[in-house]
């Protein structure tokens, strides 16, 4: 019994000292709050969605931050950087964004809003023109506070890495995922010989959802309803394959200027088919109904549905 709890106590100590001897990799601090945590400061201007899939492609995702001293700790990583001059501007992007509900922050980790750093005196959280929280670069930084501005400026960016996460991605592999997880495979589109759409019925968010049309094709991104025909082909798509949801993402967002949709390949609207009373401004992100009469309603965009993807073959 002895040996047996001796021998228990030796694997529980050799256990702990490799929880503690455990460091961060290259170029990342040591959070102060949890040593089971990294910063990584990266000075390359990026908006932030590039800089939200730079993080999950290098690290885990851009940080979050949960107390006073852990914002600190994050500042402090940020100024002692010899790189920092790279930053044109006096911001960096963090983990924060509304682009799942108009008003309601959270994390792109998926960690609680228990804290924040806005400053009423500054008007901040100011939802209405944008979605992403950065953290301004004041001296002394204890000044320093977080405000919420357009997701297309150009920012760098704090990503976090948890080191019981286990290996490091460093090496980005955008054009390995299998196209066979495109549900339909690529159909040609009927309208432009240069354009073919497939069908993922695995639910993402709009933003993943965008990630993995990017990630399978060369110019892949949502898709893009430019007339009757690509409507009416992608409802035909979903009722031959007897597809599983309701409501399936497009590219179609507001998310750069509340109230302006655009494409997620960057063409405004031309065509449209919005359900009666849409689009409801409270969302940002568009959903169609492919089962039914594929029209389009706008969701928050942390919801899950399905996605067309498309790819220009030209
Ligand atoms: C909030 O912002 C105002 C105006 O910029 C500034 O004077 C004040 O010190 C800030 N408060 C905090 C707690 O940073
Ligand atoms: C297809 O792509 C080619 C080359 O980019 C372009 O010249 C042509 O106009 C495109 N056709 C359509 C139908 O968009």
């Amino acid at each position: 019994m002895a040996r047996i709890f001796i021998s228990y106590l030796l694997l529980l100590i050799s256990v702990l000292s490799e929880v503690y001897s455990a460091t961060c990799p290259d170029g990342f601090e040591g959070s102060l709050s949890d040593p089971d945590k990294c910063y990584l400061f990266v000075s390359i201007p990026k908006n932030w969605f590039d800089a939200n899939q730079y993080c999950t492609t290098n690290a885990n995702n851009l940080v979050s931050i949960h107390s006073r001293g852990e914002n600190l700790n994050v500042l402090a990583t940020v100024t002692a950087s010899a790189t920092i001059d790279r930053c044109d501007s006096k911001n960096f992007w963090i983990g924060g964004n509304d682009l799942t509900g108009k008003g309601t922050l959270t994390w792109t980790d998926g960690q609680r809003w228990d804290y924040n750093n806005f400053n009423a005196t500054q008007g901040q959280p100011h939802y209405q023109i944008n979605g992403c929280v950065s953290s301004q670069i004041t001296r002394p930084v204890s000044s320093s506070c977080w405000k919420i501005e357009s997701a297309n400026n150009l920012n760098c960016f704090v990503c976090e890495y948890y080191i019981s996460s286990g290996t490091l991605t460093t090496t980005p592999t955008p054009t390995t995922t299998p196209i066979t997880s495109c549900a339909t495979g690529w159909t040609n589109s009927i309208s432009n010989s240069n354009k073919s759409f497939c069908l993922v019925t695995t639910k993402a968010t709009w933003f993943n959802a965008l990630l993995y049309c990017q990630n399978i094709a060369a110019q892949g991104t949502l898709a893009t309803i430019s007339n009757a025909f690509d409507q009416s082909q992608l409802n035909s798509i979903v009722f031959e394959h007897q597809a599983p949801c309701f409501d399936n993402w497009i590219g179609a967002n507001d998310i750069n200027q509340l109230g302006t949709f655009q494409w997620s390949d960057g063409q405004p609207l031309v065509y449209t088919n919005w359900a009666p009373g849409q689009p409801d401004l409270n969302n940002r992100c568009t959903a169609a109904q492919l089962q039914t009469n594929g029209q389009w309603t706008t969701e928050p965009c942390g919801v899950d549905n399905c996605f067309v993807c498309q790819k220009y073959t030209a």
